[in-house]
């Protein structure tokens, strides 16, 4: 999942695009995206496009980014699209790993109503857009089987806590509350055994920026980004794309403990590699060989 494109649920335009964006990940929006008056209709033309979309040979993979569990419409969000078989939820401002185990428990009821294989719908938490749910980020580790990826919220939180901006002067760098966010948000998705992901970037005319703090991300061990328009698509993919170099690097490096099998470190053209680089290289080729899958 390298690249995940918000459309708003209820907008029959933009969601007749989706499968043309090139995205990895279409994130059908039932959240803040679509005004309370428009729930029931959101999730009525959400799951028509779902049972439409599923049956498109080379897809993107369908995730639904419902509402969050303190609020009125969560439930009745899954009982009107989880019967169409998304491949995903996303959870919006959990407050803490708790909230994803009570989702989980809540599909099994649900996959099982709908005669859906258990545990197939998998999920992405958004796990810093309430200020608990930063001090509780330990908890998201080992809170379901279904965590497939963690992701992090800056406009949200900003509302929490109060503050003005999120962003320094220079319009780029996130402030230190945020980069705490952003921080605590990779360490915990790795750890969760989940794939960290960077928060969307707003300004969506401004593609140089988009592909620095893409870069940044994908630098620091992020393996993908969210958007919220169709044209910062190909920019976040190309940049979560192993390249050859590195993954002729990455090839090398197994190549060369596969050649010494009892060695803990090897010499590569004067460059200590020990095992850690090993399974850095050993990720680094499956996320290259999901990527070719993705196109
Ligand atoms: N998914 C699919 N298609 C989209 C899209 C999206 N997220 N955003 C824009 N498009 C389409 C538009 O419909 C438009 O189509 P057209 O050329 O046939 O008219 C085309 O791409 C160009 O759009 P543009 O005019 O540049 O943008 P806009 O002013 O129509 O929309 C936003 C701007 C921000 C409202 C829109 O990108 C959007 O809705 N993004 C997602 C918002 C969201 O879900 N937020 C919640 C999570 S933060
Ligand atoms: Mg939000």
């Amino acid at each position: 999942m390298r690249s995940l494109l918000f459309i708003p649920a209820d907008d029959e335009k933009k969601l007749s695009k989706g499968t043309q964006t090139g995205a990895d990940v279409l994130l059908l929006d039932l959240e803040d995206a679509v005004a309370p008056s428009r729930k029931g209709d959101a999730r009525k033309i959400c799951a028509d496009y779902l049972a439409r979309t599923r049956e498109v040979q080379g897809r993107p993979r369908l995730f639904v980014r419902i509402n969050a569990l303190d609020t009125p419409y969560w439930a009745d969000d899954l009982a009107g699209i989880v019967k169409a078989q998304p491949d995903g939820i996303m959870l919006p401002k959990p407050r803490g790993g708790g909230d994803v185990h009570t989702l989980s428990v809540a599909l099994d009821h649900a996959e099982q109503g709908a005669g859906i294989a258990s545990g197939s719908i998998r999920i992405i938490a958004i796990a810093t857009e309430t200020a608990i749910s930063l001090l509780n980020m330990p908890s998201y580790v080992g809170a379901s089987a279904r965590l497939e990826g963690l992701t992090w919220g800056a406009e949200d939180l900003s509302a929490a806590v109060g503050a003005r901006t999120n962003r320094e002067a220079d319009g780029r760098t996130w402030t230190s509350p945020f980069m705490l966010a952003r921080n605590l948000c990779l360490m915990t998705g790795v750890a969760a055994g989940a794939q960290p992901i960077d928060t969307v970037f707003v300004n969506f005319r401004d593609a140089e920026g988009l592909r620095a703090e893409a870069s940044t991300a994908a630098r620091d061990g992020f393996t993908g980004k969210m958007a919220i328009h169709p044209n910062q698509v190909a920019i976040i993919n190309e940049v979560f794309t192993p390249t050859e170099a590195e993954t002729a690097e990455a090839e090398e490096i197994i190549a060369a403990f596969r050649a010494q099998p009892d060695a803990g470190v090897v010499g590569i053209r004067g460059k200590m590699i020990d095992k850690a680089h090993l399974a850095l290289a050993e990720r680094l080729m499956s996320r290259a060989a999901a990527a070719r899958r993705q196109g």
